[in-house]
C-alpha cells in the first residue's frame, strides 16, 4: 500500500492486527457510491472556484468515473478507510500532481458524514416503499375481510367480537405513522455538512451552496463543528427503525400465535415456513419468528449507536466510525423484515370459520349485553356491569331467564319489566350485531370499515 497519509508524520506502518482493528473498509462498502458522488461534486466546485485548474478537474472527474465503473472491488482494501483508498487509487491513475489536489479544503470528517447522509437518504426512501407495499397488502386483506368475525383480545383474553379487517387496520395505522416519521427524519438527514473540513471549515473559498445543491441536499448544516460531529440524524433514524421493528414484532407474534393448532386462525404460505429436521409433520412460522427476533437486533443497534455517541467531546472523534455499522445493520434488517412481512400477508391463508367460531367464545358479547341493559332498562352502567359480571361467573351463554335472575339478585327486580326484551338480549349476544352497532369513527362496523379502508388507500396514494 502506498502511504499517502502516513508518509509524513508517522514513521511506521501498522501491522495487520492494528489495521484490522482500526479499518472501516468493511462497513464502507455502504458508502462507496456516495463517496464518488461527494468527490465529483467537490472537484467540480473546486474548479468553479478556481481552486484547481480545468484540465486537472477533468482528469480527476474521468478518474473517478473510471473507479466507479471498476467498482469497489478494484480498491485496495488494506487502507484504513474507503476515502483514502479511493484517493490513493485516483493518484495512482492520474498522478499526484493532479489527483493530489482533490482533497483541497476537505477532510475525511466532513466527507464521511456527507456520504453517510447520502446513503441513508436512499435507504429511508427504500424503506418507505417497503412499508407502503406492506400497508397495501394489509389493506387488500382487510378489504376481503370486512365481515370476517374474530375475537378481539385484551391481556390475550377474549374481550369483544371484532373483525379481521378491523385488526389489520390497526397495524396499518401504526405503520402509517412510522412512514410519517421516516419522512420527517428524511428532511433532517437531508442536510449537507460538506465544506466543514476537519471542523473549522477552511481558508479555501469553497462554495458550500454549490456542493449542497449538486448533491441534492435540502439545506446546509452551517456550523462546521456541528456538521462533522453530530450523529443525531443517525440516532433519530435508528429510533424510527426500532419503532418499525417493534410494530413488526407485534404482528409477527400474532402470526406465530394464530398459526398454532390451538388457534388455527391462519396458515402461512409454504414459502414463508420451515420444517423440522426430525419431526416430519412440522410446519413452522420461522419467518415471523425471525422478524420477532430481528427486532432485538435493531434495538441492540440503536443502543450501540447511542452509547457510542454519548459524552463525546466536540468535534470529530474516531469513536464515530464505530457507530456507523450499527446504522447499516439496523437499516438492512428493518428493510428485510418489512419486505418479508409484506410477503407473509400477500400469501396468508385465513381460516375465517375458525375465527368466526371463536368470536363469541368466552362471553365476548358481555359488554354489549351490559350496554343494552343501560339503554333498554335505564340502569346505570356500573349496575349493568355487576349484573353481567354475576352472570359471567357461572354462565357464559345466558338466557333471558338467567339475566332476570341475576338482576333480581343485584337490583331486586327483573330487567324484562324495565323494558329489556328477549329480542334485545338476543341481539346483544349476536356477534354480527355487536359489530354493526360499533359504527362510530374507528369502530369495526362494516360501513365504518369501508370508509376507513378507502381513506387509508387514499392516504397511501398521496404519499
Ligand atoms: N472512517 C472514518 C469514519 O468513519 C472516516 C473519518 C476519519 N477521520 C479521521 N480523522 N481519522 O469516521
Amino acid at each position: 500500500m502506498s502511504e499517502i497519509l502516513r508518509r509524513g508524520r508517522l514513521s511506521s506502518t501498522p501491522d495487520e492486527d492494528i489495521l484490522n482493528f482500526t479499518s472501516s473498509m468493511s462497513a464502507d462498502k455502504w458508502i462507496f457510491e456516495a463517496d464518488i458522488l461527494v468527490d465529483l461534486a467537490h472537484t467540480v466546485m473546486l474548479k468553479e472556484q478556481s481552486i484547481i485548474r480545468e484540465q486537472d478537474c477533468s482528469k480527476i472527474l474521468k478518474g473517478l468515473l473510471q473507479i466507479r465503473e471498476d467498482g469497489i472491488g478494484s480498491l485496495d482494501h488494506s487502507y484504513e478507510d474507503i476515502h483514502i483508498s479511493l484517493e490513493s487509487r485516483l493518484i495512482d491513475m492520474v498522478g499526484e500532481d493532479v489527483g493530489g489536489r482533490m482533497h483541497s479544503g476537505r477532510s475525511r470528517n466532513d466527507e464521511v458524514v456527507t456520504c453517510i447522509r447520502i446513503r441513508l437518504r436512499d435507504e429511508l426512501l427504500s424503506l418507505m416503499e417497503e412499508l407502503s407495499q406492506l400497508r397495501k397488502n394489509l389493506l387488500d386483506m382487510a378489504s376481503e375481510n370486512k365481515d370476517t368475525l374474530m375475537p378481539g383480545f385484551t391481556h390475550l383474553q377474549h374481550a369483544q367480537p371484532t373483525t379481521f379487517a378491523h385488526h389489520l387496520l390497526a397495524h396499518s395505522g401504526a405503520l402509517s405513522r412510522d412512514t410519517q416519521r421516516l419522512m420527517e427524519a428524511f428532511s433532517r438527514v437531508n442536510e449537507c455538512p460538506l465544506g466543514a473540513a476537519a471542523f473549522a471549515s477552511t481558508g479555501f473559498l469553497l462554495d458550500r451552496e454549490r456542493t449542497r445543491s449538486l448533491l441534492g441536499f435540502e439545506r446546509l448544516i452551517e456550523n462546521s463543528m456541528d456538521a462533522v460531529s453530530s450523529r443525531d440524524f443517525m440516532i433519530e433514524s435508528a429510533s424510527i427503525l426500532v419503532n418499525i421493528m417493534v410494530n413488526l414484532s407485534k404482528m409477527a407474534e400474532e402470526i406465530v400465535i394464530w398459526s398454532t393448532t390451538e388457534f388455527g386462525f391462519i396458515e402461512l404460505h409454504d414459502s414463508y415456513s420451515s420444517t423440522s429436521s426430525i419431526m416430519p409433520q412440522k410446519k413452522n412460522p420461522d419467518t415471523a419468528e425471525l422478524i420477532r427476533g430481528k427486532s432485538g437486533t435493531v434495538i441492540g443497534s440503536l443502543m450501540a449507536l447511542i452509547s457510542i455517541c454519548k459524552a463525546l467531546p466536540l468535534s470529530y472523534n474516531r469513536d464515530l466510525q464505530e457507530a456507523t455499522p450499527n446504522l447499516w445493520r439496523a437499516v438492512e434488517t428493518t428493510r428485510g423484515a418489512a419486505r418479508v412481512m409484506a410477503g407473509i400477508f400477500a400469501t396468508l391463508e385465513v381460516n375465517t370459520d375458525a375465527m368466526s367460531l371463536q368470536s363469541t367464545a368466552g362471553f365476548t358479547t358481555a359488554t354489549e349485553l351490559a350496554d343494552t341493559m343501560v339503554r333498554a332498562a335505564g340502569i346505570p352502567f356500573r349496575t349493568a356491569h355487576q349484573i353481567v359480571g354475576v352472570l359471567a361467573r357461572e354462565n357464559r351463554d345466558p338466557t333471558p331467564e338467567d339475566i332476570d335472575a341475576a338482576a333480581r339478585n343485584v337490583l331486586g327486580e327483573n330487567l324484562s319489566e324495565r323494558g329489556l326484551s328477549r329480542e334485545m338480549v338476543k341481539e346483544a349476544l349476536d356477534p354480527l350485531s355487536n359489530i354493526s352497532k360499533r359504527s362510530i369513527t374507528g369502530g369495526p362496523s362494516p360501513n365504518e370499515l369501508e370508509r376507513a379502508i378507502r381513506s387509508c388507500f387514499e392516504e397511501l396514494e398521496l404519499e
